[in-house]
């Protein structure tokens, strides 16, 4: 088996101090990649900050002969995104591969959420993928060529209690996603979306204990490597993993049923005696864009 190398690439990962990033970054730079370490070093609620995580990173990869540099910006302002960049353009010339994974939680049931626990999470995740983003996809464009991996959660895409915050930012990352990966494809610059799953400081009230050594960080890792790596084509989809089990996971449309004819009202009625078709998933497939939906109302458009 050959394998996948990232020899005169450059790869940013954010919130590479710690936990999942960490591990990204610790194999892309085994892998032959000059990696930027970003992380603002913050507690577990995001708040503080310290230079050691990222620069304890960038050490480990220096100590194993790799080609590191660390950068200590917040993700979450439009200065620390073009920063980040900037550390990767001043130290290496490049930006081939951007993997957003900085942030932290927030939880609280939502009855008790405050909008400053709901603004922290929206702008880490959400707002911080958008400042990395923006200033690195216009580096991918102009070289036309680009892997970007977003790090989206089963919070979001299947629900999880006290998670309003995180979970909607979560999502809004998978949307964030199907626009660029339209927007980007013609620029060879690729998008996917990770839920991963990994016992860390992150979750270690969220995991029971005893699954920690099965949740490892590491099983997280083989996925976004070749997500990012130049032969992968995939564009625009999620990947959903954990303890070495991987999966395409996907927002599907099913084939519905069409009422009226177009032009006639339709009653609540006949929503109600054709809502076991409505709610049939058989033949339910994603969709590559908005306008796919009406495939489904053709009859009704003629
Ligand atoms: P972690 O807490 O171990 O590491 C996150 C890192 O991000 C920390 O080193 C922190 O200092 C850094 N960070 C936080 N805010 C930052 C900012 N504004 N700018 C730069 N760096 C910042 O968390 P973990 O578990 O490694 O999570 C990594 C990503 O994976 C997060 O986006 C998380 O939401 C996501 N995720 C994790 C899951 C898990 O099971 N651990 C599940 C689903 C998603």
């Amino acid at each position: 088996m050959d394998q996948i190398r990232f020899d005169n690439r450059v790869v940013i990962v954010t919130g590479a101090g710690a936990g999942l990033g960490r591990e990204y970054a610790l194999e892309f730079a085994r892998r032959g990649a000059s990696v930027v370490v970003n992380d603002l070093g913050v507690a577990r609620d995001g708040s503080g900050s310290t230079h050691s995580a990222a620069d304890a990173v960038v050490q480990e990869i220096h100590q194993s002969g790799g080609k590191a540099a660390a950068n200590y910006d917040s993700v979450a302002t439009p200065e620390g995104g073009k920063n980040i960049v900037k550390t990767a353009l001043d130290s290496f010339g490049a930006v081939d591969v951007l993997v957003n994974n900085a942030g932290f939680l927030r939880d609280k049931s939502f009855a008790k959420m405050t909008i400053e626990e709901w603004d922290a999470v929206m702008n880490v995740h959400l707002r911080g993928a958008f400042c990395v983003t923006q200033p690195a996809l216009s580096v991918m464009r102009e070289r036309g060529y680009g892997r970007i991996i977003v790090t989206s959660s089963t919070s979001g895409i299947f629900g999880n209690f006290g998670q309003s915050n995180y979970g909607a930012a979560k999502m809004g990352l998978v949307g964030f996603m199907n626009v660029l990966k339209l927007e980007s494809e013609k620029y060879n610059v690729h998008m996917n979306a990770i839920a991963p799953n990994a016992y860390s400081r992150m979750t270690e009230n969220l995991i029971p204990a005893e699954l920690a050594p099965k949740l490892q960080a590491k099983f997280n890792v083989p996925m976004v490597v070749y997500l990012c790596s130049e032969e992968c084509r995939e564009n625009g989809s999620i990947f959903t993993m954990g303890a070495g089990w991987y999966a395409k996971t996907a927002v599907v449309c099913a084939p519905g049923v069409c009422l009226g004819d177009g032009s006639r009202e339709i009653r609540a009625e006949e929503v109600r005696e054709n809502f076991a078709k409505i709610t049939d998933l058989s033949g339910a497939r994603p969709l590559n864009n908005n306008l796919e939906t009406f495939q489904f109302m053709e009859p009704l458009l003629k």
